[in-house]
This record gives C-alpha cells, structure tokens and sequence, in this order.
C-alpha cells in the first residue's frame, strides 16, 4: 500500500530505526526491493532520481513503481531523489509519486530556500511530504567515486539548517555529515557528533546520502543519532552486476539475457535483505 513520507519517518520514530529509501532505475532493482518489504512486513521508500533518467525516465519506470507500491503488502512510499528542479519534481507528482526530494543544494542560500519553499508549496497541495538538501556531498550515483576528504565536500551547518528547515517547511532534512555517493575509495569519516546537533537544532529527521558501503556499526550509530532515512543504491546495483558476471563465468554458453536479469535480482534482493536486517532491527 501506499504511505506518506510523514508516516514512514514517524515509524521510524516510534521504532527507533532507519528507512532504507533505494533507487530503483531497474526493474531488477524495483522488483527486489519490494519484495524484500514484503518479506520482512517494513515499510520502505522506492524512489527514482532525476540522474537516471537515461536508465528510465520517470514517466516510464514510474507508473510501475507506483502500481507496485499501490498493491504490495507492504508499505511503501514512491520518491522523487535528486529533483534539480520544481518542474521534475512536478513530473514525478503528475505520475503518481507521493514524496519528493529538490536537490538545490549546489545554489546559493537563498536560492535553495526559494526553489524548495515553492516545491513545499506544490506538494502541500496534495498533502505530500518534501525533503531538501543543506550542505554540498561530493558525487553522484552514477558510480563516480570519492572520499570524505573530496575537497567539494561542504558540512551542513547546524545554525543554517535550523533556519532552513524553519523557513522551508520541509519534512525532512538531507544533510552532509562524511558520507559520498558513489564508491567509497577511502575509509567514510562520519561526523556522529554534527548528525546529533543538526537533528537537535532542526527537530526533523535527517536523511542520510550515499548510504551504500558503510558498516553496520556506522548504519546504527547514524541511527541512534537520528538518521532516519538512508538513501541506498550503488552496491546494490554493484551486487547485481557481480551476479551477471559470475554467471556468465560459470555458464560461458549462455545465450540469451533474461536469465542475466533474474540472478541480477536475486543478488538485490540478497544484499537489500542484509541492509534492512540492520536498519529495522
Ligand atoms: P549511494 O551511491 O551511496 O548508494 O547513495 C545513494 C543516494 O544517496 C541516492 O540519493
Ligand atoms: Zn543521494
Ligand atoms: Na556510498
């Protein structure tokens, strides 16, 4: 069924746990995750970033995402990641998606306070939740990898997100605290500390970008902290394509694709099931 972001953040509240929030470009990657909801009865966020439209556009993947999420057992918010602009996240809004992220945080201040205040606008119409970015993450899920000492790193600063998050309205806050899209190349450093004093001084949930390659102690105490949204993509997607290469290795007389496509989405859904084991424990 289909549940708000509100509703998905207040469980993660009362249970003291992370949402996983997984982009899924791929059927392979939709498909494993919401069986992995199913099977494990929590609610989960499927969400599409304006960044993979060249996988599949929105208006392709998404109606499928949001017929899944509709009639699955399990609870499931459908999100727009990553919308760089009021139009995207319109898009994602016209085919059904009930959640947006607006991604402006590479705009100075107040142009990113503008854009998203007018993206909470649009989404308070329909009773949509909104989250916004304070804080510059280096890479994208594209696969181009980086470290936490990348020097486009920017920290969010807990005094801006507080004002930010006041004069935004937004549901949730995505915030920079060490972590990277992507591949880590070099150990995360993660600032526990800052993930403290940024849910403190905002009173929102922080979402946490580039959640994909740390440790199930940084998954926890990210949590403990209030973490509450873990945005989760690349080793997933990495997963599926060491699947297909051991297949191709074991079974060099393979001659058709589709059975590339169903040890892809075995391989998800093995390596989600692990994530959400931590997350919702
Ligand atoms: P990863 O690249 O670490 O999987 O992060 C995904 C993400 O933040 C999507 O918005
Ligand atoms: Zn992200
Ligand atoms: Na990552």
């Amino acid at each position: 069924m289909l549940i708000s972001l509100k509703e998905a953040l207040d469980y993660a509240e009362r249970n003291d746990c992370g949402i996983a929030a997984i982009n899924t470009p791929t059927y392979e990657m939709l498909l494993a995750t919401v069986r992995v909801a199913e099977r494990r009865n929590v609610p989960i966020i499927i969400q599409h970033a304006e960044v993979h439209e060249p996988i599949n556009t929105i208006e392709d993947i998404g109606p499928v995402m949001v017929e899944l999420a509709k009639r699955s057992t399990a609870p499931i918010v459908v999100h727009v990641d990553h919308g760089e602009s009021f139009d995207y996240v319109r898009r994602g809004f016209d085919v059904g998606f009930n959640s947006a992220m607006i991604d402006a945080s590479r705009m100075p201040y107040e142009d990113n306070l503008a854009v998203t205040q007018q993206v909470v606008a649009l989404a308070n119409e329909y009773g949509y939740g909104v989250e916004a970015e304070l804080g510059v993450m280096p890479g994208r899920e594209d696969g181009s990898q980086s470290t936490s000492s990348d020097p486009e790193m920017l920290y969010t600063d807990p005094e801006m997100a507080e004002a930010f998050v006041r004069d935004s309205g937004v549901t949730a806050l995505a915030c920079s605290f060490g972590t990277v899209h992507g591949l880590y190349k070099a150990e995360p450093h993660l600032n526990f500390e800052l993930i403290s004093e940024l849910r403190e001084r905002t009173g929102v949930p922080i979402v946490m970008h580039g959640g994909s390659g740390l440790s199930e102690a940084e998954y926890l105490e990210c949590i403990k902290r209030g973490v509450r949204k873990i945005n989760y993509y690349t080793y997933a997607d990495k997963a599926a394509l060491e699947a297909v290469q051991q297949l191709l290795e074991q079974t060099p007389d393979t001659y058709t694709f589709s059975p590339l496509t169903v040890a892809a989405t075995r391989a998800v859904e093995a390596n989600i099931e692990q994530l959400v084991d931590v997350l919702y424990r």
